[in-house]
């Protein structure tokens, strides 16, 4: 009898001991090295656009295409908290991504929200192409963009107002998802 308690109970601690390797295995979401977010038009805007995320090893390279803009103007242009673009207004997206909980700032300031990638400027026929790298942004691990929202707002962000830069209105929102690299 003392055997066979002796036996099961040391299978019971064999079974709790593989149960902890499990649970050590912590999920950190996709792993990729490209993300893609095709930006949509809020109600009563024509505004369209896609946003790439590539991982570099200086930080994250966005290449941002937007058009329907208007022409020579500034447009705040945020990753936000949701990936959820369902209210035609877009607020569903919620405040700006900001995990390390920071104030919101410009794209090169330290304390900023993770987020805060500042403006995106038109051209004269209200076209914004911008391509740039940047260093705090990441598309792995804790703070991973990926799922996250991009919006694009009516007004320019003064990366100093709180707590979103005073940009108004949001004119597009999309998705960040993992981009087909074949594509
Ligand atoms: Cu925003
Ligand atoms: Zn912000």
């Amino acid at each position: 009898m003392r055997i066979l308690t002796t036996t099961i109970l040391a299978a019971f601690l064999l079974m709790s001991c593989v149960q902890e390797e499990v649970v050590e295995e912590i999920y950190e979401g996709p792993e990729t090295d490209f993300a893609v977010a095709i930006i949509h038009p809020t109600e009563g805007n024509d505004i369209s656009g896609v946003v790439t995320f590539t991982q570099t090893d200086e930080g994250v390279r966005a290449e941002a295409t937007v058009s329907g803009l208007p022409a020579e103007s500034l447009h705040g242009f945020h990753i936000h908290e949701y990936g959820d673009c369902r209210a035609p207004d877009a607020l569903s997206a919620g405040g700006h991504f900001n995990p390390t909980d920071m104030p919101h700032g410009g794209p090169t300031d330290t304390e900023r929200h993770l987020g805060d990638l500042g403006n995106l400027p038109t051209d004269e026929d209200g076209v914004a192409s911008i391509d740039f790298v940047d260093e705090q942004l990441s598309l792995r691990g804790e703070h991973s963009i990926i799922g996250y929202g991009v919006i694009v707002h009516e007004q320019r962000d003064d990366l100093v107002s709180q707590p979103v830069g005073d940009a108004g209105p949001r004119m597009g929102c999309g998705v960040i998802g993992v981009a087909n690299p074949e594509f």
